[in-house]
């Protein structure tokens, strides 16, 4: 079954997405229409982003965020795309976004799906061009089909994702997502308009020499942060933090290594939101044999109670993420 499932390099993502759900008898296509909007409006913000230099797309809009974040043009844009994809694909009833304080209803009740999304992440790096990225969960609708979304559809847990992706926006712009069944990665061939399959079936190193943390903060990082960083040190270990976390997980999963964003004096409870960031990244991470904490258990064990509530992350490396929790002191 497992050769079945093996598709070459090269393979569109059309193609691919077609091909799994053949592997399975039963699924309607709605998952796979869903994961075609999310591309499409994907190659709409790759296409706003490529270009925003030159068309006044850049800087403040003039507007914070629920988080209270000064949010980007680039931000509204980009949220506005992947909300109007979802919208006209139908497939979903309910988005939360993290530019919108409240659920969005799509008026598609009879969609099947919830999804999570961080439209721009990295905001602070998109006017100086550095990677930056999109983040999504997908969740199956626990109310009954035919009515608005509810805010139990939404606060799930992240190990009921039933797909989660990313899309990196970086030296090449690429997809990478998981339903479940192991990690692939789909680098974007713009002249062609198409994803191509290029890292097929994803698994990240089981260990690394890679720490990236903001260290700005060490001050008031928890004592176990400051000895495991200090760890890090002491093993000659390489210090990367690009400040947009797609950009900083992408290569963390590709190369080996460990992403901490710790609770802070500034973000008593860390600053990632773990509905539309950290869960994602969770579940792509344990798809591709690593790990993913708050420091003191399973992330996708974590129990919603709001729609941006914020956690502690720390991902990578199954060995790292193992020895940084060795430093923490265990739950209460
Ligand atoms: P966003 O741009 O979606 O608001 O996310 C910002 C996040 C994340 O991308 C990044 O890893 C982190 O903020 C960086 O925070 P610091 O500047 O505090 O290191
Ligand atoms: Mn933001
Ligand atoms: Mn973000
Ligand atoms: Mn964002």
């Amino acid at each position: 079954n497992q050769d079945r499932l093996a598709l070459p390099v090269g393979t569109t993502l059309d193609r691919f997405i077609m091909r799994k759900q053949e592997d399975f008898p039963y699924a309607t296509g709605e998952l796979s229409q869903l994961l075609r909007d999310i591309a499409l409006a994907a190659k709409i913000v790759n296409r706003e982003i490529n270009r925003s230099g030159l068309i006044d797309i850049t800087g403040a809009y003039g507007q914070q965020n629920v988080q209270g974040e000064e949010q980007q043009k680039l931000d509204v844009i980009a949220n506005i795309r992947f909300i109007r994809a979802l919208r006209n694909g139908g497939e979903v009833c309910t988005v939360i976004s993290e530019e919108d304080e409240d659920m969005i209803q799509t008026g598609k009740n009879q969609g099947k799906y919830v999804v999570a999304i961080d439209p721009l992440d990295g905001s602070s790096n998109i006017d100086v061009n550095v990677s930056i990225g999109t983040i999504f969960s997908i969740y199956r609708r626990q109310s009954a089909i035919g009515q608005e979304g509810t805010q139990e559809d939404c606060l799930q847990k992240g190990v009921h994702q039933v797909a989660a992706g990313y899309v990196i926006y970086g030296s090449s712009t690429m997809l990478v997502y998981t339903t479940g069944n192991g990690v692939n990665g789909f680098t974007y061939e713009a002249s062609l308009g198409e994803f191509f399959l290029s890292h097929p079936n994803i698994t990240t190193p089981p260990s690394g020499n890679i720490y990236s943390i903001n260290e700005g903060s060490a001050n008031s990082f928890p004592e176990g942060v400051k000895q495991f960083v200090q760890y890090c040190k002491d093993s000659s270990f390489s210090a990367r933090y690009i400040g947009s976390l797609v950009a900083d997980f992408h290569r963390n999963l590709l190369k080996g290594g460990i992403y901490i964003y710790p609770a802070t004096a500034k973000n008593t409870n860390g600053k990632l939101r773990l509905m539309y960031e950290c869960n994602a990244l969770a579940f792509i991470v344990e798809q591709a044999g690593g790990k993913a904490s708050n420091g003191q258990k399973r992330l996708m064990e974590i129990e919603p109670t709001s729609l941006h509530q914020r956690c502690p992350l720390y991902i990578g490396s199954t060995e790292l993420v193992d020895k940084a929790e060795s430093f923490l002191s265990p739950e209460p």
